[in-house]
């Protein structure tokens, strides 16, 4: 049997997840749904990326471990695809033990085949933003948060992505399938022909991630890591993927990284990467700081998946970027599902029930329709094929409208009434082999209703046995009976049904607020205006702006004992210290105190870390935490103790 491999991205879990992630996954969904119609053996993989800095800090805020806290948000994604039903085949998790072994044996490779290499990178980096800011020179501020920048070395691990340049420009220049739509074809050429950089594949200031065997502190780099799911995920025969699908904004990973990884590491490429367009809420970018993202659960909730599924998969051209709102979607449903298809089906079902006995006529059907049906068949596979879901879908619709004034023009209840049974049978006949091979080209965007309308028309085996073969006119039975008719798309009253929905909506965030361990204040909720700071004894700095419990609980500051202190060689200010906080391993941490204290004043005394800042290195040295003082005049620093004994570790809050 063909086989045929999607995959879709591993979603990050820093947060829960919300309609733009369903949006991929629902479209994964209906390509797999698709492929096995054209009698593909497929297997879809999604997952969660949950390694770096960002998780660590999501999972602080919430109190807990990294991998505590990435087991519930991983288990919500999980969850959400069962919830909607999708076919998934494979959910892989990058802190999966054996993803581990495949990113260290992926890497070993590389660096056997000579492509990556270890260098010391000097740079301005902002301690704020955490990060490096390119063409800074010493001196010079951050251009994203305004502070002064700083000097730091760090030794990593590099890519050469230097060398696959001239075949990553002939990849794309050669295969414009190989990566769609067309508009993202060209920016990808245009980012080559300025000129690939080597990129840093290791972190030393991070440590969830995946280590560099025998390399420590280095661990991965996030997506070095996170492309390998796609591998780790199924067995190394499934490799590669026929495609990726991913959303408009990680191109630049999937369309050169990635397969420059895959060339130096001797591995097929993907077969196809299409990247799709980001979903907005009114028009809008979801944010959480708008309080304006929605999740899936609230709508399947009310209006059920399939309304979602076909609104997301019609209303929006795939590729392009499209808009969410409650009244779209409604109005999608009632116009198309319940209007369109949901009454085409009752209409013909209910004639038949009423004028044949339940049973499927004799008949060959209506010639000029069987044809309007093939051209209909073949259009739509057509637009399917390029994932042009919305053409698709506008298609059958149209044969959907071509029907209805079938039945119009014929009226069977006319004919049933003068007796032209004969004609009476072709018409219910037409009518119900078009409602077949509609459903059956409906069902990989709506499943669940397109197997409520085939089991309708008396079929007994399942819907997902369908293939192309049977998409020709004239397959329905005659003899079969139809049975339980019932309206599958109930009209929804829009004033209720988006009440219902936001109101759900918010049940739901304030559900997953509780799970990640944040507070359930409502997004929405402006945030109330800061009192104004009181004013400050002269010489004492004024107070920071007011913050929350929330914040202040991300701050891990420990006692800690002072085990060694040492002068830092051509540092006037610094000293290097090594500090016991009730851990396996002693902190080392570089402290500009020198010139308040001697080292050796320092040895055994207690004092205050703040022991969940990111590490950093300065002067070479490893920085894993700070040491709180007190500044005083001139910025004379004035270490933090304690009047009464306290044990080492324990937390100040
Ligand atoms: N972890 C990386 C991907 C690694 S793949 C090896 C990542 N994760 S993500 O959670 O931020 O987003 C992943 C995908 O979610 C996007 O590429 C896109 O497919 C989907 N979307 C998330 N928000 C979206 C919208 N608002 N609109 C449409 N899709 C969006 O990037």
């Amino acid at each position: 049997m063909k086989k045929y491999f999607l995959t879709t991205p591993i979603y990050y879990v820093n947060a829960a997840p919300h309609i733009g992630h369903t949006y991929t996954t629902i479209a994964a969904d209906a390509i797999k749904r698709l492929k096995r119609i054209q009698g593909y053996d497929v297997t879809l993989v999604t997952g969660t990326d949950e390694h770096g800095q960002k998780i660590e800090r999501a999972a602080a805020a919430a109190n807990k471990s990294p991998q505590a806290f990435t087991d519930v948000v991983s288990a919500e994604f999980r969850k959400q695809w069962e919830d909607l039903g999708l076919q998934i085949d494979a959910f892989q998790r990058t802190t999966a033990p054996n993803h581990a072994k495949v990113v260290q044996e992926f890497f070993a490779t590389c660096l056997k085949n000579g492509y990556v290499y270890k260098n010391a990178y000097t740079g301005q980096y902002c301690v704020s933003c955490e990060l490096y800011v390119t063409d800074a020179k010493p001196g010079d501020n951050c251009p994203d948060c305004g502070r002064p920048t700083e000097t730091v070395t760090e030794e990593n691990f590099y890519f050469k992505l230097s060398a696959f340049q001239d075949q990553l420009l002939e990849l794309h220049e050669k295969n414009p399938e190989f990566l769609q739509p067309e508009s993202k074809r060209n920016e990808v050429l245009a980012f080559i022909r300025q000129g690939l950089k080597d990129i840093s594949i290791s972190r030393t200031t991070i440590k969830w991630g995946i280590p560099v065997p025998n390399e420590a502190p280095h661990v991965f780099y996030v997506w070095f890591d996170a492309l390998n799911t796609y591998r780790s995920a199924v067995d190394a025969a499934t490799w590669p993927a026929d495609l990726h699908l991913i959303g408009k904004e990680i191109v630049r990973f999937h369309a050169i990284f990635w397969p420059a990884f895959l060339w130096a590491a001797g591995l097929p490429l993907p077969k196809k990467i299409f990247a799709h367009g980001w979903l907005l809420f009114e028009n809008d970018k979801m944010s959480k700081s708008k309080g304006n993202i929605v999740r899936a659960t609230p709508i399947k909730n009310v209006i059920g998946a399939d309304a979602l599924r076909y609104f997301l998969l019609r209303e929006i051209p795939f590729g392009s970027d499209g808009s969410f709102s409650y009244d779209a979607l409604i109005g999608r449903y009632n116009s198309d599902l319940a209007n369109g298809l949901g009454n085409l089906c009752s209409r013909t079902l209910a004639l038949i029930q009423q004028n044949c006995d339940s049973r499927i006529p004799q008949s060959s059907g209506d010639p000029e329709i069987a044809a309007a049906a093939a051209l209909a068949v073949d259009s739509a596979l057509d637009s399917y094929e390029q994932l042009n879901f919305s053409k698709a879908l506008e298609t059958i619709w149209g044969f959907i409208g071509t029907l209805d004034k079938f039945i119009v023009e014929r009226a069977p209840w006319k004919l049933a009434k003068s007796g032209e049974t004969a004609k009476l049978h072709e018409t219910l006949y037409t009518a119900a082999e078009a409602v077949r091979l509609i459903t059956e080209l409906v069902s990989p965007v709506i499943p669940e209703s397109a197997a409520k309308i085939w089991a309708q028309l008396g079929f007994e085996t399942s819907l997902d046995s369908v293939r192309t073969d049977d998409l020709t006119w004239g397959k329905l039975p005659v003899g079969q009976t139809i049975q339980n008719l019932a309206g599958v798309f109930p009209r929804a009253d829009l004033k209720l049904m988006t009440e219902e929905m936001k109101q759900g909506e918010a049940a739901e965030l304030a559900r997953q607020k509780e799970l990640l361990g944040q507070t359930a204040a409502p997004a929405e909720a402006a945030a109330p205006a800061a009192p104004p700071a009181p004013a400050m004894a002269e010489g004492v700095s004024p107070i920071a702006p007011e913050i929350t419990i929330d914040d202040f609980i991300k701050v891990d500051l420990r006692v800690g004992l002072v085990k060694t202190a040492e002068k830092v060689k051509g540092a006037d200010k610094l000293l290097h210290l090594s500090i016991d906080i009730g851990e396996p391993e002693p902190r080392s941490i570089v402290a500009g105190i020198a010139l308040a204290y001697q080292p050796e004043q320092l040895v055994n005394r207690k004092v205050v870390i703040v022991a969940n800042l990111a590490p950093r290195k300065l002067r070479g040295l490893t920085s894993q935490g700070m040491i709180v003082a007190a500044s005083l005049e001139g910025g004379s620093p004035a270490l933090a103790a304690f009047i009464e004994e306290v044990p080492v570790g324990a937390r100040l809050k």
